[in-house]
């Protein structure tokens, strides 16, 4: 079985596709004290859309939601046709290094969890010129909550992402692209275990016994397993943060 085959057969069908949870999204959305009614939001990487269904609901404006993966997006759109949120919530298969809407389309971009396919630094610097004057600008990210962390998640991490950086240093990338930090917090880990490492867990579990023959899968099983139990074992070093911001200039 091919690779990419079984990182989707893991990660199809969960709650979300990242850490975040709806009490953080809310303590989000409740620092941009000055966005307008029925704002236009663009929602990167949008995944499952939890996080979409959420803006759509809390903000009464309209979500334009991308990401490259279509079973995403059709289960979002099913999701918000479910709920009564269909006209609210608009999906696009596009890239988030490629995006295609004219110059200031948003008051608002949103992406948890995903800003870490371009970087976070390159995301915000391709995403800014789709903000309207004061756009607000809101993502989540993987930070280091300590300078010096142990050998073993600095490993980890230097392979996986090596443009890992402090809170600090993310702080100071953002003040340098032009926006003013509105708000910054840690996702309390939670935000980690109830919609994304429990249930994936769960289906680790039961594709290690589906594909108990095939010694590629069980890499694949194996490479997933490994990401969670370093966080069990190393949370407080490192973790997601929210980054609230908005454009400056
Ligand atoms: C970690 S998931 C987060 C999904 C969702 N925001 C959540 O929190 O549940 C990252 C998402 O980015 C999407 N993605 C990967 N590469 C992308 C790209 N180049 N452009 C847009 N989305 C992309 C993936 O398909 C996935 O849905």
């Amino acid at each position: 079985m091919e690779p990419e085959k079984i990182f989707f057969e893991i990660h199809s069908n969960l709650p979300r596709e990242g850490p975040g949870n709806a009490a953080s999204s809310i303590k989000a959305l409740e620092a941009l004290t000055d966005l307008p009614p029925s704002p236009r939001i663009l929602d990167v990487g949008c995944g499952p859309g939890e996080q979409t269904l959420l803006l759509a609901e809390k903000t009464g404006g309209r979500v334009v939601a991308v990401d490259t993966h279509d079973p995403f997006l059709e289960v979002l759109k099913e999701k918000a046709d479910r709920v009564g949120l269909g006209d609210q919530i608009q999906t696009e298969n596009q890239s988030m290094s490629e995006l295609r809407f004219p110059d200031g389309s948003f008051d608002l971009i949103w992406s948890e969890g995903a800003i870490y396919v371009m970087g976070f630094e390159e995301g915000l610097k391709a995403w800014k010129p789709l903000l309207a004057p004061g756009g607000y600008l809101a993502v989540t990210h993987i930070s280091w909550f300590d300078e010096n962390p142990p050998d073993e998640p600095r490993k980890f991490w230097e392979e996986a992402y090596p443009a890992i950086r402090t809170v600090e240093e993310n702080l100071a990338i953002l003040t340098r692209l032009g926006y003013t930090e509105v708000a910054h917090f840690p996702l309390p880990e939670a935000a980690w275990w109830d919609e994304y490492y429990n249930p994936m867990e769960q289906r680790i579990t039961e594709l290690r016994e589906k594909y108990r023959n095939d010694s590629g899968a069980l890499s694949v099983l194996s490479g997933e397993y490994r990401e969670i139990e370093l966080f069990r074992k190393y949370s407080d070093c490192y973790g997601y943060a929210f980054f609230v911001m908005r454009k400056a200039d």
